[in-house]
């Protein structure tokens, strides 16, 4: 397959595109470097022997991001991109709304366009707040108790929301959404 990974040069998308690439998958990253360096990327070239095609791209860009998909050849997208500090998001409300939802519009927009149809969303475990319950699994409650409230966590609840929603209105259209759990291989 061959996969964009948003986010990808980051944490845990530097780790699904290294998995990817092991796996024989095609990787294309799509980052702003916001929070992240292309060195990730240089090591996970190193580690697997593979190439990653980088695009330095911010998904408020939506031209950026259309031009991105008007490649061509996507199987699936793996979205990472987005602002994750639960501190910061109490700080600069705004900032992470605009950033983690109107940046997840734009990718939905492209790869409806382009007809890309498959998801895996990066969600949070901390839409669940603190709950009593261990482990927590795919079906437990939300809470907007506490830090759940923060705009981080509830950009990420709120893009829960919608994502199955655009997913019920596209056919042939599969998204997953994760907090803790691995999601289906692609
Ligand atoms: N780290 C964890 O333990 C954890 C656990 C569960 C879920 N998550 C979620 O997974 C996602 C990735 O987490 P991470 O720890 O890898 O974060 P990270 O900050 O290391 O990676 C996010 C990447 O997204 C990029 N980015 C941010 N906004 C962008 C934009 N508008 N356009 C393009 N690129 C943009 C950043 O430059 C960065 O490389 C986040 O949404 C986070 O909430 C993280």
């Amino acid at each position: 397959m061959k996969v964009l990974v948003t986010g990808g040069a980051g944490y845990i998308g530097s780790h699904t595109a290294l998995c990817l690439l092991e796996e024989g998958h095609d990787v294309v990253v799509l980052d702003n470097l916001m929070n992240s360096n292309q060195e990730s990327l240089r090591r996970v070239e190193e580690l697997t022997g593979r190439k990653v095609d980088f695009r330095e791209v911010d998904l408020l860009d939506a031209a950026g991001v259309d031009a991105v998909f008007a490649e061509g050849g996507f199987d699936a997208v793996i979205h990472f991109a987005g602002l994750k500090a639960v501190g910061e998001s109490v700080e600069k409300p705004l900032w992470y709304y605009q950033n983690n939802v109107v940046g997840t519009l734009n990718l939905l927009h492209s790869m409806d366009a382009a007809g890309v149809r498959r998801l895996v969303f990066s969600s949070s475990a901390t839409v669940y707040g603190a709950s009593e319950e261990v482990p927590l699994i795919e079906k437990a409650p939300w809470t907007p108790r506490t830090r759940t409230a923060a705009p981080r966590n509830r950009s990420r609840t709120s893009s829960r929301m919608w994502v199955p929603q655009t997913r019920a209105g596209a056919s042939r259209c599969c998204a997953t959404s994760t907090r803790w759990e691995p999601t289906s291989p692609v």
